[in-house]
């Protein structure tokens, strides 16, 4: 018998990947670069399904039926360029090589374009879900030529998650689109629990709110509009006791979060396109602030702390504030993840489909959450939006947190609470509605010391002051 689809690096979500398949019936080949994790999955889940167990890349690449469908995964980066050549090395024309890591877009669009060269079609997957999904149902974003899609979308859509029947898999795009909106994916993810964390400090340090009421808070807003997998498991982190202390866990854990990079190349990707992902960019800041332990403690005690004095008085409203504020923060950050999707797909010529998008998040992945039903309802109605926080719904939503949202800044501002997140998001919003910016001013500078002219707002053409002689406008 010859399987349908080969995994090889068999680490958790590989492993789970691996089963999920084998799960719906599909025969699955199975190789990692050291035999142990292989015959370790196999004496432990060996009985789930049809699993062909292979030692080196040549028995795995026989094991498999024309055309071959091979998923990788392993690390991104050296790792899964290694294994692509091996791959390639032994196989024929037509076959399909599937990334399933968190490869940089670049990487995949450099890869597919050199296995299309050798006749292989390579399909670059963004997979979102953490083990758990890979196992049960993760989201999955697969980039490469549409022919590909063909052949491995059912198998994909099959261990997929499914949403009212849908399945949270589609073809994104041509070479990098599926692993680039995986990584706004991911920038969303990191702009998502920045904002968390900054409603539950505020509780937690502006009301002096004990951790497990805190908990029960975000219980009850898991089940109106903020309903999500991240607002659902911040109930459980904060529930958790730690065994050896009887403290909360979250007391106990050290304030310095990590970081693998998906983030940061999202900013990064952000400012080479000029789509202004401030949300996203916050929370990779605050990260990268969170770890700076050794200024951190240089710092401590140095600048006055919270005070009491403003603590507000109604409780109860002030955690409705930071609701609103926190929705509202959210409704920005994905705007701009949106508007990041959007600018690199017209950079890349991809035309991926917000809305599709917006479909195949609502289960499976990371950032699941039921807004985005509201999301694929807006690009459904107008697929040209100008900008999601513009749609009816999301600006309406907007509107009405905006005096909580204010409200919330000014307290934790006052207070010496940190809510960078919070603060940039509203002066995003802010400056879009603006009607004049302090860009002319700008425009004015550079005018002055580097003659860069501008425009004006009464007449075509661009425009010098004279500035070191009398002043007076030419045209330039
Ligand atoms: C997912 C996650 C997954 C991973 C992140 C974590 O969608 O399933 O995003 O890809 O957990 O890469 O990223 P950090 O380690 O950078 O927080």
């Amino acid at each position: 018998r010859l399987a349908q689809i080969g995994v090889t690096g068999l680490a958790v979500m590989g492993s789970n990947i691996a089963r999920n398949l084998a799960h719906h019936g599909h025969t699955v080949a199975l190789h990692n670069r050291s035999i142990g994790k292989t015959d370790a999955l196999i004496a432990e889940h060996g009985s789930e399904g049809d699993f062909i167990r292979t030692e080196t890349m040549e028995e795995f690449v026989a094991a498999l039926e024309k055309p071959r469908r091979v998923l990788i995964m392993v690390k991104a980066g050296d790792a899964t360029d290694g294994v692509i050549e091996d791959l390639a090395n032994l196989m024929e024309p037509g076959d399909i090589i599937i990334d399933g890591g968190n490869s940089l877009y670049t990487d995949t669009i450099r890869r597919e374009a050199a296995m299309a060269a050798r006749g292989l079609n390579f399909v670059g997957a963004g997979i979102s879900g953490g083990e758990e999904g890979a196992l049960n149902g993760p989201s999955i974003m697969p980039g490469g030529p549409a022919e590909s899609y063909e052949s491995v979308g059912p198998l994909l859509e099959s261990i997929s998650a499914h949403v009212d029947g849908v399945p949270c898999c589609t073809h994104i795009g041509p070479d990098g689109s599926g692993h680039f909106v995986k990584m706004v994916h991911n920038g969303i993810e990191y702009a998502d629990m920045q904002l968390i964390g900054e409603a539950y400090d505020l509780m937690r340090n502006v009301l002096g709110m004990p951790v497990t009421e805190i908990a029960d808070v975000f219980r009850d807003w898991n089940t109106g509009v903020l309903d999500s997998y991240l607002i659902e498991i911040t109930a459980e982190v904060l529930s958790q006791v730690d065994a050896a202390t009887g403290r909360p866990l979250v007391d106990v854990i050290v304030d310095a979060a990590g970081q693998k990079g998906t983030g940061r190349w999202t900013v990064k990707s952000a400012l080479d396109l000029g789509i202004p992902t401030t949300g996203i960019a916050e929370a990779v800041f605050a990260r990268a602030l969170s770890s700076s332990t050794a200024q951190r403690k240089s710092a401590q005690g140095l600048v006055a702390g919270t005070s009491t004095d403003f603590t507000p008085e109604d409780k109860a409203a002030f955690v409705e504030d930071i609701r609103k504020a926190l929705y509202a923060s959210k409704v920005v950050a994905y705007s701009q993840g949106f508007d990041q999707i959007k600018a690199g797909s017209e950079e890349y010529g991809w035309n991926v489909q917000p809305g599709k998008l917006a479909t195949i998040w609502r289960g499976g992945c990371i950032i699941r959450a039921k807004f985005l039903d509201r999301i694929r309802e807006a690009y459904d109605e107008n697929p040209e939006l100008p900008a999601l926080l513009l749609a009816p719904y999301f600006r309406d939503a907007v509107e009405t947190s905006v005096e909580s949202w204010r409200r919330v800044i000014i307290t934790a501002t006052a207070a010496g609470v940190p809510v960078p997140a919070f603060a940039s998001s509203l002066s995003y919003y802010d400056a879009l509605r603006a009607e004049r910016l302090p860009a002319a001013l700008t425009q004015g500078l550079r005018d002055y010391f580097g003659a860069h002219t501008y425009l004006r707002v009464d007449k075509p053409g661009s425009f010098h002051t004279l500035w070191s002689g009398d002043r007076s406008e030419v045209e330039a």
